[in-house]
């Protein structure tokens, strides 16, 4: 197998997971904004991983424009999110693509968490507006609400396990 991971990473998680990956791997990981860069028919294998944004996966279009030109080649999609590992998140993966894309692609959910500091304004200004929503509907002593409103890193090497196997298995 001849790997090269490609992420989409704002405030870390993603990053920090490629990262990981990459040394369990040893292949390169590059971010997105170099993907112009990268001679993809040099890799039989793609790991692109992301981040939700209000149920939307970051760098998405992109990544099913090249479906048709990776049609040789195993792609795998990992993609990180606030919420904690569960069948809800892969479903909330699929609903990014058609059934024919979705298909085409290896996916793995990883638990990122929320960097306030690090989160550009207008994301700051979405979660403040999120969050007052959840306040209004549950109250000050939602679960939700209170996790939300502040940082908080989910993010476990552990949780890499069923990538780094799938990827042996591939061998
Ligand atoms: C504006 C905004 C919307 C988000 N929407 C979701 C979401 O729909 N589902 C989710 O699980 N996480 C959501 N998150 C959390 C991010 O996906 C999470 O922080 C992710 O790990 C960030 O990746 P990064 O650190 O690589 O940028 C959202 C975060 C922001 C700032």
């Amino acid at each position: 197998m001849n790997p090269i991971i490609l992420y989409h990473s704002r405030t870390g998680f993603t990053q920090q997971y490629a990262t990981w990956l990459s040394e369990d791997l040893r292949c390169a990981a590059l971010p997105y904004r170099q993907r112009g860069d990268v001679d993809f028919s040099r890799y039989d294998t793609v790991l692109f991983g992301s981040w939700f944004h209000a149920g939307r996966i970051m760098g998405k279009a992109w990544l099913v424009r090249q479906l048709p030109r990776w049609a040789d080649k195993r792609v795998i999609l990992f993609v990180t999110g606030a919420a904690p590992e569960g069948e809800g998140q892969l479903a909330a993966m699929e609903r990014n693509f058609t059934a024919e894309q979705w298909g085409r692609l290896h996916p793995f959910y990883l638990p990122g968490g929320l960097r306030y500091d690090r989160m550009g304004a207008a994301d700051r200004a979405m979660m403040a507006v999120f969050c007052r929503m959840l306040r209004a509907r549950e109250g000050t002593g939602s679960p939700a609400y209170q996790a939300l409103s502040q940082s908080f890193d989910l993010s476990d090497r552990e949780k890499l396990r069923p990538i780094v196997d799938f990827c042996g298995e591939m061998k």
